[in-house]
């Protein structure tokens, strides 16, 4: 176990670009991205009844104007538009930006850092979703700090990611998985560190709700 996971960091530094906060493995994993977000999330429902929560979560009317920081292979921006949303989205990896482009042609998504964004007008909504886990406490602030400056007041932030809450046996499976699959750098958001990092950047959060069976959460917060 240990060999394949000092493996998996080694082909993550090997891909590393600049800026050096950004992990980038996507070179690699940009072509089964897609396929394992679907066989990981059949298990607990699906990945359209996952996805769909989070949606819903961000309240989109026709038109809702929103930030997505870290597209991806823009599974989420492909849903946020079908619900009427205006996306703007960013990702600093091309080959998932390739993929979004492909799926959500309507949204306007930019080869940028997260850190640096400034918005030409204040969006409705922002979503972070599954990004803040592969960011150490610094670089997490950055993007929660990019998420608060960009929204207009009484915006709303969503943000998914992963969770500690499962019952056992899954919770011991999921660990391991994490163990193996994904970075050390944002295990304490299991415990709780997610809540801390999104109140200490002066969300005022309404809401947190567990998804996949307490391996996920999503926190719904209003920009003061
Ligand atoms: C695990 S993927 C999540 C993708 C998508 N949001 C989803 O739900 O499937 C994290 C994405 O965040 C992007 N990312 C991480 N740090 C970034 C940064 N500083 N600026 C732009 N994109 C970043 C990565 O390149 C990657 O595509």
């Amino acid at each position: 176990m240990h060999l394949v996971r000092r493996r998996l960091w080694g082909l993550a530094r090997e891909a590393q670009l600049t800026p050096d906060h950004h992990y980038d493995p996507y070179d690699r994993l940009a072509p089964v991205y897609d396929w394992m977000a679907w066989s990981l999330l059949l298990p607990f429902g699906g990945e359209d009844r996952f996805r769909g929560a989070v949606v819903d979560a961000l309240g989109i009317t026709p038109g809702t104007r929103v930030l997505e920081l870290g597209v991806g292979t823009g599974a989420m921006t492909r849903r946020m538009v079908d619900a009427g949303a205006r996306v703007t989205g960013l990702d600093l990896a091309e080959p998932m930006l390739e993929r979004a482009r492909k799926k959500a042609p309507e949204a306007d998504l930019r080869k940028a850092d997260i850190l640096a964004f400034e918005a030409e007008e204040p969006f409705d909504a922002a979503l972070l979703a599954f990004v803040l886990h592969e960011m150490d406490p610094a670089t997490r602030a950055g993007a929660l700090s990019t998420a608060a400056r960009c929204l207009r007041p009484g915006g709303r932030l969503v943000v998914l990611d992963f969770d500690g809450r499962a019952p056992f046996p899954i919770d011991p499976v999921f660990r391991l998985y994490l163990r193996l699959a994904e970075p050390e750098v944002g295990r304490d958001l299991l415990e709780g560190g997610l809540l801390r990092c999104v109140e200490r950047a002066g969300f005022a959060v309404s809401e947190r709700r567990s998804l996949a069976t307490g391996t996920a959460q999503v926190l719904v917060a209003t920009r003061p």
